[in-house]
């Protein structure tokens, strides 16, 4: 068996007792610790100090795997033995009654593949997010985070983060990808805030999918009309990718790429306002601002269910027998907490290089808008704090909800002034 330099511990106890290693049957965990909403839940240190993978009980009863360890979680997420295909994936908390089924899933959602599918996809789309690619996106990425800003200045405060800033910048810099014209803009980001809002009614969120979806499908033919220079008439002119495939790339952007950014914009925020000491830092230096969002993307993890794998083989993997078809869930939060990959890892420190976080995944399937993600959250903050230098609650801490349910963890809203 081969140790990883930061598993000795457990690897040698394994070798010692010649097998694997038992730990402690858990349900996901998902209450926060009450004070610090930032702190992933206590059960993830917990298991960790057992062994970087344990066993996780799912909510249909099926016995899995929950990984906890930055190297375990490196490992499964490089290692295709451990399968994105939907058959026999299951969520480790309950979701939505009427989420829909996995298998039905429209071709050209290509997270939930597996190599060499994956591999063709990946290798059509990922030109198109290089770092020169999206830093040709800045001058735009900005103009739009300082209309927003106008808006809010305008207005005058308080105002809800959430909704002011956070979620309409995404929305827009997709909009802008997908090159949605300028009168659809409105009706699609009310689409869009139906279908990632909590409050939604099953007959809403359907209404609002079939609208999105229309609107994809005229993307897509007004597209391979035109073979314009944008995304998708670049696909239909360099690629055979069919129209179900370009509806399906086009729907995985938006889901991957929309609450992600919204999330750790209002939750980088909030965190840096409960840091003074960090805001302040930032404040006196804004050469700090890339150190800081990537400290903040260690740090908050807002993907905080998955990425979820299900064993495609018997091995024994980190010491510990995997059969095939148990499901193996990633906790990118605890991963990005383990103190064998950083110092003081519940700290947050913008000044720490934390460049091997796995906010963003990391193997294959690694965030393919990663670089887009991070131009999002640099110009965000930045220009948000310099916009505003009084910035601050609206409310006391205790009125600020978390999304503790949810796949994407954040607050509910984020009432601010200045
Ligand atoms: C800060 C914001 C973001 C975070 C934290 C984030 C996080 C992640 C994570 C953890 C994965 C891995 C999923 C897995 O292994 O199964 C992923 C995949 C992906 N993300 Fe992001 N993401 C962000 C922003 C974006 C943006 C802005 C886009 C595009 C516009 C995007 C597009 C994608 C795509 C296409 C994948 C699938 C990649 C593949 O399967 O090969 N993401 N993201």
């Amino acid at each position: 068996m081969t140790h990883s330099p930061e598993t000795p511990v457990v690897d040698a106890l394994a070798d010692a007792v010649g097998g694997p290693v038992p730990t402690t049957e858990r349900p996901f965990p998902t209450e926060r610790p009450a004070g610090c909403p930032f702190d992933p839940p206590a059960a993830f240190a917990e298991a960790r100090a057992e062994h970087p993978i344990s066993r996780l009980r799912y909510p249909d009863g099926h016995l899995g795997w929950v990984v906890t360890g930055l190297e375990a979680a490196r490992g499964v997420l490089g290692d295709i033995r451990f399968s994105s295909q939907p058959p026999g994936k299951r969520s480790p908390v309950i979701g939505p009654e009427d989420a829909p089924d996995p298998s039905v899933l429209p071709k050209g959602m290509f997270v939930n593949t597996d190599p060499p599918e994956h591999t063709r996809y990946r290798r059509l789309l990922s030109k198109h997010f290089t770092v020169r690619r999206v830093q040709e996106m800045r001058p735009r990425v900005q103009e739009l985070t300082d209309g927003l800003l106008d808006a809010m200045e305008r207005d005058g405060g308080p105002v809800d983060l959430v909704e002011a800033f956070a979620k309409p910048l995404p929305t827009l810099v997709t909009s802008d990808l997908l090159a949605l014209p300028e009168a659809e803009r409105p009706q699609f980001r009310e689409h869009v805030d139906v279908l990632f809002s909590l409050s939604s009614t099953g007959d809403e969120m359907a209404r609002a999918l079939t609208g999105v979806n229309a609107m994809l499908n005229e993307l897509i033919a007004a597209a391979r009309a035109n073979r314009g220079p944008d995304l998708l008439g670049r696909l239909v002119a360099e690629t055979e990718l069919t129209d179900e495939e370009l509806f399906g790339v086009s729907l995985m952007l938006l889901i991957a790429g929309l609450e992600t950014t919204t999330n750790m914009l209002a939750l980088g925020t909030y965190a840096l306002l409960r840091h003074p000491d960090q805001l302040a830092a930032l404040r006196a230096d804004w050469s700090l601002i890339d150190g800081a969002v990537e400290e903040l993307l260690r740090y908050l993890s807002v993907v905080q269910v998955g990425p979820i794998r299900v064993a495609a083989e018997d091995f024994t993997f980190e010491g510990q027998p995997i059969r095939k078809g148990e499901v193996v869930t990633v906790s990118l939060p605890a991963a990005n907490r383990d103190p064998l990959g950083f110092a003081d890892a519940d700290t947050l420190d913008i000044r720490r290089a934390a460049t091997r976080h796995v906010a963003f995944g990391s193997g294959p399937h690694q965030c393919m808008g990663h670089h887009l993600g991070r131009l999002e959250l640099a110009v965000g903050y930045e220009s948000l704090l310099r916009r505003f230098p009084g910035l601050e609650l609206a409310v006391p801490v205790e009125e600020i909800g978390n999304r503790e349910m949810m796949v994407t963890y954040g607050v509910h809203a984020l009432p601010v002034k200045w």
